[in-house]
């Protein structure tokens, strides 16, 4: 009779399972709100120590009290009313760490929210891990291409750095986020897009456009919508960034997305409120600045000793009516290196990514931006706002001088130059060779409308020209180079079909502010 290996293990652990009592700390729900519960009895918990209750829900603790503490639900809690066992486990939070999570979607638990099954991660990490100490980190010296011209030229991210995108409810700034993601197809960058009370829809329709057009297999998804519980939205951010640092960690480079962190701060501010924590400013509590603090220093360049990885952090964040100085705006900007403003009036007037120039500011990029694209990008931005101021007056009384009619146009092809569909990205040699070909003046001939096709047709093009291979490391670009980029914006512009006059003005040609 042959012995099922299976059952020999089992035996063999129960013969060799030491029996005996166990202390085990048993509190009881006091009272429950929306996703909170108030416990007492457990004087031994500690901050975000995982507790079971009696219907099998899970909770962390989210708060102690004098008397009592207060846990956040991660499971929807049904069967719990006042008086309900809970019980300790000793445990922090955690959430399976690892390569298996690359093209899953999943919640903050990392449970599969998509139909590939349990996702087998090899490890775990605590979600509220600590932030690499000073001594172990390096300077910002490589980009994160975006694709995106508007940043890649003018507001430059590098790896390790913590780029706020702020402005106001559909300006597009989840677009500008996932154009980056998709812009790392090619990359050794893994991504890691964490939706934190969004409409479902919404972000499927993200998942959607990376499925199809970018870095699928790279990219991590994980998803607490508006209608999950308070407590997973809570350790949404803090959970991926957990997963980010695994990559981090091995010498691995990641970009996260944090989609946003305005609400964030509600569902904390919610918690906040029913645990009876004293509201302060805007009715946040205190430790609000204290919470996000916490989570973007996670985000590094980590030293060679340490292996030489790099975090990434785009946090997305909403504001009202333009208002940049309410509370949290203001945190957020002052704990990141700089920030991408978003205008409703340039979404208004077409001119997308509708990025401000003028607020907008990456304060350590610079130096990982791609040599050839600073040198030829240097007056890009300065030549840009002038424009739009010289635009503002010149609408009170016609400039009939030529020299000032030159500056105008040349502001108007900057403009259309910035401009970019969503799902389009541009490989930094094409940028290069479009801004070496507008300082150049060869793009005057070209009309407005026809810069799209112009981008597109350029991309395969500059691709495929030997000479320009190496211009994307390139510490200058030489005279030769430069004219063979120009060179090859030249071929796209001669093969753009003839531009027709069409029945409304180019959107760039419309009213800024
Ligand atoms: N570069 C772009 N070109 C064209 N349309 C865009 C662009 N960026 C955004 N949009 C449009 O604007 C809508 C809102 O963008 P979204 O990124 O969701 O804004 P936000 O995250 O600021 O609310 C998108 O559904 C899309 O239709
Ligand atoms: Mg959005």
């Amino acid at each position: 009779m042959t012995t099922d290996p299976g059952l020999e293990t089992l035996k063999a652990r129960v013969a060799s399972a030491t029996l005996g009592p166990e202390a085990r700390e048993t509190g009881a729900v006091t009272e429950i709100a929306d996703g909170l519960a108030h416990v007492s009895g457990l004087s031994g918990a500690r901050l975000g120590e995982v507790l079971h209750f009696c219907d099998g829900a899970r909770g962390f603790v989210l708060n102690l009290g004098e008397r009592d503490l207060q846990a956040a639900f991660l499971d929807p809690a049904t069967g719990i009313e006042a008086g309900s066992a809970v019980t300790r486990t000793g445990q922090l939070a955690s959430v399976p760490v690892g390569k298996a999570l690359q093209g899953r979607v999943v919640d903050p638990m990392g449970r599969p929210l998509d139909d590939l099954g349990p996702v087998g991660a090899s490890d775990t990490a605590l979600a509220e891990g600590d932030a690499p100490p000073i001594i172990d980190r390096d300077f910002v010296t490589q980009p994160v291409e975006t694709g995106l011209l508007v940043i890649d030229a003018l507001f430059a991210i590098g790896r390790g750095q913590r780029e706020l995108i702020i402005g106001e409810r559909g300006t597009g700034k989840t677009s500008i986020a996932v154009d980056a993601i998709l812009n790392q197809k090619h990359s050794d960058i893994v991504c890691i897009y964490v939706a934190i009370g969004q409409r479902t829809t919404a972000v499927r329709r993200v998942i959607e456009a990376v499925r199809e057009k970018g870095a699928f297999d790279r990219t991590i998804f994980v998803v607490a919508p508006a209608t999950s519980e308070p407590g997973l939205r809570w350790l949404a951010p803090f959970a991926a960034t957990s997963m980010a640092e695994w990559v981090r960690d091995r010498g691995g480079h990641a970009l996260i997305v944090y989609d946003d962190l305005s609400k964030h701060a509600a569902v904390h501010r919610e918690l906040a409120l029913l645990s009876r924590q004293p509201p302060g400013r805007e009715a946040y509590p205190g430790d609000i600045f204290y919470l996000h603090a916490r989570l973007l220093e996670r985000s590094a360049k980590l030293s060679q000793a340490r292996g030489a990885g790099s975090l990434t952090a785009l946090p997305i964040a909403e504001i009202e009516a333009g208002n940049l100085s309410a509370y949290i705006p203001t945190n957020l900007i002052s704990i990141s290196d700089g920030q991408i403003v978003t205008s409703a009036a340039l979404f208004a007037g077409n001119q997308r990514p509708a990025v401000d120039v003028g607020l907008s500011v990456s304060r350590v990029g610079g130096k990982a931006q791609a040599p050839a694209l600073r040198s030829i990008a240097g007056r890009l931005r300065l030549d840009y706002a002038q424009y739009l101021e010289m635009k503002m007056f010149s609408r009170f009384g016609g400039f009939g001088d030529e020299a000032m009619k030159k500056r105008l146009d040349r502001g108007e092809r900057i403009g259309a130059l910035l401009a970019q569909e969503r799902y389009a990205p541009l490989s930094t040699t094409a940028q290069v060779a479009l801004l070496a070909a507008l300082t150049d003046g060869a793009l005057e001939s070209v009309a407005l409308r026809q810069f799209p096709a112009l981008k597109a047709a350029l991309g395969p093009l500059v691709a495929a020209e030997p000479r320009l291979a190496a211009l994307r490391t390139a510490p200058r670009v030489d005279d030769a180079t430069r004219a063979a980029a120009i060179a090859c914006v030249k071929t796209a512009i001669a093969r753009l079909p003839a531009a027709k006059p069409g029945p409304k003005p180019h959107p760039e040609q419309a009213p800024v502010a």
